[in-house]
């Protein structure tokens, strides 16, 4: 880690090229160019970006450690996401700052300890032994695709609480329409216009009330529901929370949370099981050796399978803070409006902390340890990821399920590029596979008795 430089006013050192060009490298080259400019310019660089303004860079764990403890009250992220507000409302932990975004972080949190896993975990086998049940011996598809249709169903099941197929249909029809126009949230506020149904907007604004009509009526239903006290869904723990003045979440601030899990929760964990499902059959040593201790009955390396795809391809390149005031960052005086990237990526990427650290090894995690500032696809600090819990035990039963049952096999030569989907990392073709049968031998690996795919007919 650096020595600490004397403390300059100036601004860490960057690329001078203009904005444009930094974030059209950004956007097709991310991980090239991070490590590009961390290569050239050190552990602190500065990058200016279109929409962004200017943003500092840090890699250095040491600084990401104390951005992320103690005092955090001059570092804003909700403002950033603002662009996000009129699909998440004002009442959402993401958009919120301060006192306000502590209150629903707190009302929020228990609801995904440990006590919550074992129940997410039983959802989470049944959405996926569904789904690879359904798969034929010959089937092309998009890993991203199939995994976004999974991971939404385990979010409306697990977090809202919502069990009839029927219904799940409903959701999905509705919140997928909504949620496929994310684009347009990126568009300047004047022409943020509703010009009748043909009008992006006005499309925008009637896809969003059909889509809050159906919350509002899950939350009344589950309000109205007898067995309310016994259920254990997010939702229901929600209705039943109470902040430290002993208030309830009112109906605004409950849709508002259940479209914000939706949109932090699906998209980035099928993301996730994308990367996966093309790291895994490229590394034929790992998936044998995964398929040997699952069937033995060991999960430890499924979980470090799950930790070192989570680090070589992180789904989130970087945290974002604004700062309110100036603060001293690896020795630069940054000024208050600047915004401060921790970042994840690059920080996973360091050769002192991970040898080889472009090699896929999950050996490297077999002893369970997991420093909390080299490892950190989940954020950190007062903002750390609220979904993390599920989304490392969403990542391990799919994985478990997919690799005991299929052979998943990328249908391109070479690995998908990753590319910036807008804010998420992604590969670039969404991983394209052929489902192929097991060798025989595999099919009766580890537990479950969810049969093989049959022949495509
Ligand atoms: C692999 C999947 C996921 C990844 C990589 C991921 C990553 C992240 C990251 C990097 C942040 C920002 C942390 C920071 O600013 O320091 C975040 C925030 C958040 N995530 Fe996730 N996430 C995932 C899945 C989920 C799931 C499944 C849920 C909920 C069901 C969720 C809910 C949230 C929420 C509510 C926040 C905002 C927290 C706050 O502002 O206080 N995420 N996530």
């Amino acid at each position: 880690m650096t020595a600490r430089p004397p403390r300059r006013a100036a601004l860490p050192p960057g690329p001078r090229e203009p904005a444009a060009l930094s974030t059209a490298r950004l956007l097709w080259w991310p991980m090239e160019s991070l490590l590009r400019w961390r290569a050239r310019y050190g552990d602190l660089f500065t990058v200016r970006l279109l929409a962004f303004g200017v943003g500092v860079y840090v890699s250095d764990p040491d600084e990401i450690r104390a951005l992320f403890t103690g005092d955090q009250s001059d570092l804003r992220a909700g403002e950033a996401n603002s662009p996000l507000s009129p699909v998440l409302g004002e009442r959402s932990v993401l958009i919120l700052d301060g006192p306000e975004h502590l209150r629903h972080r707190r009302l929020l949190l228990p609801s995904f300890g440990g006590a919550a896993m074992p129940g997410f975990r039983e959802v989470i086998r049944e959405v996926a032994e569904a789904e690879v049940a359904r798969w034929r011996v010959g089937e092309r598809f998009v890993a991203r695709e199939r995994m976004r249709a999974l991971t939404f169903e385990v979010i409306v099941r697990a977090v809202f609480g919502v069990t009839e197929p029927a219904r799940i249909e409903r959701l999905r029809g509705r919140l997928v329409a909504l949620l496929d126009m994310a684009p347009l949230f990126l568009m300047p506020e004047v022409l943020r216009r509703d010009l009748g149904g043909w009008s992006p907007w006005g499309r925008f604004q009637r896809r969003l009330r059909a889509a809050d009509a159906l919350l509002y009526e899950e939350i009344a239903r589950r309000r109205a529901d007898p067995d309310l006290d016994e259920r254990a869904d997010v939702l229901s723990l929600l209705l039943r929370a109470r902040d430290e003045a002993g208030e309830p979440m009112t109906d605004r601030e409950l849709r508002d949370e259940l479209m914000t899990m939706l949109l932090a929760g699906h998209e980035t964990t099928a993301t996730a099981l994308a990367f996966a499902f093309d790291l895994l059959p490229r590394h034929p040593d790992v998936l044998a050796r995964l398929r040997d201790e699952l069937a033995g009955g060991d999960e430890a390396y499924l979980e470090a399978v799950v930790t070192e795809t989570l680090r070589l391809r992180p789904v989130i390149d970087s945290s974002e803070r604004t700062l309110t005031r100036p603060r001293t960052i690896g020795g630069f005086e940054l000024p208050a409006g600047i915004r401060v990237y921790p970042a994840i990526a690059l920080v996973q990427r360091r050769p002192d902390l991970y040898p080889q650290p472009e090699a896929f090894r999950p050996e490297r995690f077999l002893d369970g340890r997991v420093e909390a500032y080299a490892w950190l696809p989940f954020g950190g600090g007062i903002r750390r990821c609220i979904g993390a819990g599920l989304a490392a035990a969403e990542m391990a039963e799919v994985i478990r399920t997919v690799v005991t049952r299929v052979e998943l096999r990328p249908t391109r030569a070479e690995p998908d590029r990753v590319v910036l989907r807008g804010i998420t990392l992604a590969p670039q073709h969404g991983t394209p596979v052929v489902v192929e049968a097991l060798a025989s031998g595999r099919s009766a690996a580890a537990r479950g008795s969810a049969p093989a795919p049959t022949a495509a007919r």
